[in-house]
Formats: structure tokens, C-alpha cells, sequence
């Protein structure tokens, strides 16, 4: 069974190993080997401990676990945007959790979380060019592509990327409620 909560101080581990293992697994040609195969667990871990230390004004983390075993989460930044809205830092589902409707849920939770806090305008992320299983999953839960820019990445390269957006949050569960609700 999969249970969704807001995280926790105690979670910044498990959130950087997930976040580092994901980027190895499925970043990888969009970005060098040699970052990829670097200390990016360490980078996450500075920036997951303090992410949760320290949050920034309108941040949400909600985690998605199985029996304990983080399985996913999503990093929300609320009325980011004055045109866009509450922006989609992060959503990675583990490898061996993909393909269950997890994905779907946090997204619904990040609708449900911007509705429950009266957030202002829509819901928006960036999605890398190449990243062509996430754009499609982000398709199916009713995002648009309104736009066509490029990712300064931090391994120095240059990456073009797109803004996903959906007018609200009731967009947004509308499209990722219905992905959700498929119990796998
Ligand atoms: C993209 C990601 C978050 C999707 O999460 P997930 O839990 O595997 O997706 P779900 O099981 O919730 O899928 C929901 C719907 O999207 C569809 N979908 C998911 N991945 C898809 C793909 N690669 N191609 C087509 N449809 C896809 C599913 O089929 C499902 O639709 P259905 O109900 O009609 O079957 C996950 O694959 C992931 O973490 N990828 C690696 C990290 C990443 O790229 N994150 C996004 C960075 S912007």
C-alpha cells in the first residue's frame, strides 16, 4: 500500500538517495557522465538537509512510501511565478515503483495541496527536451507545453527544456486525479 505524507527532517536521506539514483538511471546522455558518476549523492544530501532545515517560504515536500521504503516525492515552490504560478521543482517515482500510478498521485496531492492553501494562478514545471518518458507521463495528466527554453545544467552543458503548465490546480487533478485513480 502506498501512503502519501509531507516530509519530514528525518527524510532528507532517503529524498537524496532516490533524487541521485533517479538522475543516474534517467538523466543519463542529458547530462555528462562525468557529473552524473561524481558525488551528486553528497550535493543532494547538502541540499535535501537543508531544504528541510531551512524551507523557503510556500515550499512543499510530499513523499510517497511503501512499508516504510520512500518510493517517490514531489518539491513544490507555491506562487513561484506571477504568471505562471506554483512551480514544480522535483518529481521522481524509484525505478522499481514506476509505472503504478504513483507519479499520478503526487501530482493529484500537488493539486490538492495548492487548493488547500488558496494558491494563486496555475501549476507549472520544467521538462528537459529529451526526457521523453516524462513529457508523455506529463501529457497524459493534461499538461500543455506553452514554451521552449534552455537549461543552464550544472555540469556546464546546455540542455533545452519546456515549460509544462495547467491553468490551475483544479486542471491539474483533473488530469492527474484520473491517472490516480487506476489502482496497479
Ligand atoms: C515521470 C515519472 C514521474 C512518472 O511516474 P510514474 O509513477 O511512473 O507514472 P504513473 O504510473 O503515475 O503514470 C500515470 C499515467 O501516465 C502514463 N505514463 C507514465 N509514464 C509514461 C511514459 N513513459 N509514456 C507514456 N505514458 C506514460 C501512464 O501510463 C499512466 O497513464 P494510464 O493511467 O493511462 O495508464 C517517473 O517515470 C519518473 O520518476 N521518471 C524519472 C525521473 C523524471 O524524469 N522525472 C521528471 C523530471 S521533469
Amino acid at each position: 500500500m502506498i501512503v502519501l505524507r509531507e516530509a519530514a527532517a528525518a527524510d532528507a536521506t532517503a529524498l537524496a538517495r532516490l533524487h541521485a539514483r533517479s538522475w543516474r538511471g534517467f538523466y543519463r546522455g542529458m547530462m555528462s557522465d562525468a557529473w552524473l558518476d561524481g558525488d551528486i549523492d553528497a550535493e543532494r544530501g547538502a541540499f535535501w538537509s537543508n531544504a528541510l532545515a531551512s524551507p523557503v517560504p510556500g515550499q512543499a515536500v510530499i513523499v510517497a512510501e511503501a512499508q516504510g521504503e520512500l518510493a517517490g516525492f514531489v518539491h513544490l515552490h507555491a506562487n513561484h511565478d506571477a504568471a505562471w504560478g506554483s512551480y514544480v521543482h522535483a518529481l521522481h517515482v524509484a525505478a522499481t515503483f514506476q509505472g503504478r500510478g504513483i507519479g499520478a498521485r503526487l501530482m493529484d496531492a500537488v493539486g490538492e495541496w495548492c487548493e488547500r492553501h488558496g494558491t494563486r494562478g496555475g501549476v507549472w514545471l520544467w521538462v528537459l527536451e529529451p526526457n521523453a518518458p516524462a513529457r508523455a507521463f506529463y501529457e497524459r495528466i493534461g499538461a500543455r507545453n506553452v514554451e521552449r527554453d534552455v537549461w543552464e545544467a550544472p555540469d556546464g552543458g546546455r540542455v533545452p527544456k519546456f515549460r509544462y503548465a495547467w491553468p490551475s490546480p483544479q486542471a491539474l487533478r483533473a488530469g492527474a486525479g484520473q491517472a490516480a485513480r487506476t489502482e496497479r
